[in-house]
């Protein structure tokens, strides 16, 4: 069976023709900014590697059911944003922004196909990345196409002792990252990314430049937590830089069942979001197999702590002795080297952070949940049975401490709502390669049924879940079809909980014809809406 990747550079790429608004949007882009040479058609050679440059989930590009971008816009300038958006809305295309390319559901480079499906285009913005760190005022601009790996880059040139808090994969994207939430490991300390964000620059529907003053507070709010694809496209942002000592310490310990897994994950659901808010330590969970040829599952204690080895052990032989850390087991080195380290076991060097090139080239999907109330371990060891008799599913499960900061930090202070009251973040991340029709469709299935499995486990009234996990799953909107505040509640409460109406208001307000649309973009509401949507 000839695997399908290898076909993806030929037919499958090209997208359905649409000739006029096409050559209407090309007309108006190259007449507004002289630079046809930013436009890639796809029967141009250029075409495919400019869209797969940074595509993370080859699973949109090979689906029947997603339609590609009728073309690409490179932008290297606000100018160049400003013309697409006043050019796109003349030629009746729709707009897709893409930054760092890792949306789950692939929203950024690819549509669901319908019906009604309007042919879009893709405005790259990965060639707007600057960066410009400012350590006596411990602030930075960064320009949305940066990656993390670039900013943290940035800022370690500067100076050693201050960071951004923000996600552990440095291919992640600025300008989705950014405005959908932003956790890590310094989320427990210092909050989420939204929550160290001051400002930013926005290109609106009209296609003006707006600034935090300019926008007004209520769409500065709505950007930090909702994403802003329903909103416009994100320039850049300017956030507060944080303290980090010049030495830190990490470490990983495995654990199997036999070496008693289920009880320390149980132990560490009570403590993991109360400890010293300088330790971070999540777990990611895998089935495997023992040495003896025993299925098992292999947990991870993937940490990091804000300090030197010396003050780290005594602290988490006091506050988790059931780990059993060892002096060996620890690490010290930058901060800016713990980044790699954290995400890839590996010590590399930190230049590494720059390469932007994506890492696989299979397919995923994921999804994730919020726990309230520690997983007994008669509930743990349900929860790996069925990962264990899954052969064919190498689910991982990432389970990320809250508490600290999150739980100081209000429901309402900004669009992001996860925060009191949870214990921790559980994801679950699920990886194959298409190599035969009907592969996809089995995968996205059982995980389905993985959710209806952990319903028991995790909250409930709403199911909370992340943004930045994005599941189609929850819900979606359907092209063509004007979906009410009341329809997209089903999914928008899980993401946003109270903070969906005012989210529907504001989009309401800066975008009421609802042209930044997606399948998960926030709905409109404008008024006071209909009485049951006051409810
Ligand atoms: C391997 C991997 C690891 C991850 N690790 C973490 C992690 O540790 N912590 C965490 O919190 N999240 C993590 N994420 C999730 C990540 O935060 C989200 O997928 C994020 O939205 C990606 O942003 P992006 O710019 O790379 O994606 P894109 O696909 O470019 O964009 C994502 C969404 O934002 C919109 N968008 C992008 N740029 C702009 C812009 N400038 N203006 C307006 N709208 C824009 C897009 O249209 C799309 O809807 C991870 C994802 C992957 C694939
Ligand atoms: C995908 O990547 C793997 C590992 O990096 C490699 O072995 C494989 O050949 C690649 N497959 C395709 C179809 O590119
Ligand atoms: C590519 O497509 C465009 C618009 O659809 C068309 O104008 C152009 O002639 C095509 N070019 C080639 C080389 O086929
Ligand atoms: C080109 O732009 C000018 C103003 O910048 C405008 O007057 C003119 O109508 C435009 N022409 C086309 C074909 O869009
Ligand atoms: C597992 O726990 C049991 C009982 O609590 C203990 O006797 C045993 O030493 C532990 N095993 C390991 C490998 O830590």
């Amino acid at each position: 069976m000839v695997p399908l990747l290898l076909i993806l550079s030929s037919s499958l790429l090209i997208s359905p023709t649409s000739s006029a608004p096409v050559h209407s949007f090309i007309q108006c882009f190259t007449n507004q900014t002289n630079s046809p040479n930013l436009l890639y058609l796809p029967n141009t050679s250029y075409f495919n590697s400019v869209l797969l440059s940074s595509v993370q989930n080859q699973r949109f590009l090979l689906s029947p059911s997603s339609t590609k971008p009728s073309l690409i816009v490179s932008a290297t300038s606000a100018s160049h944003v400003q013309a697409t958006i006043i050019c796109a809305r003349a030629s009746s295309l729709r707009l897709r922004t893409r930054s760092g390319g890792h949306d789950y559901e692939g929203m950024s480079y690819s549509a669901f196909k319908g019906p009604n499906s309007t042919p879009f285009i893709t405005l790259d913005i990965s060639a707007l990345r600057s960066v410009s760190i400012d350590t006596s005022l411990k602030i930075a601009w960064v320009q949305a196409g940066a990656t993390l790996g670039e900013l943290y880059y940035a800022i370690a040139q500067n100076t050693k002792t201050l960071a951004f808090p923000a996600g552990l994969c440095s291919t992640v994207g600025v300008g989705g990252h950014l405005s959908g939430g932003g956790i890590g490991s310094l989320t427990r300390k210092y909050g989420a990314s939204v929550d160290n964000i001051v400002d930013a620059w926005l290109v609106d529907v009209n296609g003006r430049l707006l600034n935090r003053k300019t926008m007004g507070e209520d769409l500065f709010w709505a950007l930090r937590g909702a994403g802003s694809a329903g909103y416009g496209v994100i320039i850049a942002f300017k956030v507060n830089l944080v303290a980090v000592p010049p030495k830190v310490t990490t470490f990983n310990v495995d654990k199997t069942l036999r070496q008693n897994a289920t009880k320390v994950v149980a132990r560490w659901q009570e403590l993991a979001h109360q400890f010293d808010v300088n330790l971070y330590i999540r777990v990611i969970a895998q089935a495997d197999t023992d040495a003896d040829g025993s299925k098992t599952i292999q947990v991870t204690f993937n940490s990091l702590y804000l300090g030197r080895k010396e003050e780290l052990l005594p602290l988490a032989q006091q506050s988790f002795p059931e780990l059993g850390l060892k002096a060996t087991d620890c690490i010290e080195m930058s901060w800016i080297e713990s980044i790699l380290f954290l995400y890839s076991g590996a010590r590399v060097p930190p230049e590494m952070l720059l390469d932007r090139n994506p890492e696989f080239n299979s397919s995923f999907k994921a999804a994730s949940d919020f726990v309230k109330h520690p997983i007994a371990e008669s509930g743990l060891e349900e929860i790996w049975k069925f990962m264990m008799e899954a052969k064919d599913e190498p689910l991982v499960l990432i389970l990320d401490p809250m508490g600290g900061r999150m739980s100081e930090i209000k429901e309402e202070a900004v669009a992001f709502p996860h925060r009191n009251g949870n214990i921790y973040n559980v994801q679950y991340f699920l990886r194959w390669f298409e190599t035969e029709e009907g592969v996809t469709e089995k995968h996205l299935e059982w995980m389905r049924k993985l959710q209806r499995f952990m319903a028991p486990y995790v909250s409930s009234k709403p199911r909370a879940a992340y943004y930045n996990y994005k599941d189609i799953d929850l819900g979606r909107n359907v092209e063509g079809k004007e979906t009410s505040y009341l329809a997209a509640r089903i999914w928008g409460a899980k993401y946003f909980k109270g903070n969906f109406r005012r989210l529907a208001k504001v989009k309401g307000r800066v975008d009421p014809e609802n042209f930044f649309w997606n399948e998960q973009s926030i709905p409109v509401l404008q008024g006071f809406g209909s009485l049951r949507e006051l409810l």
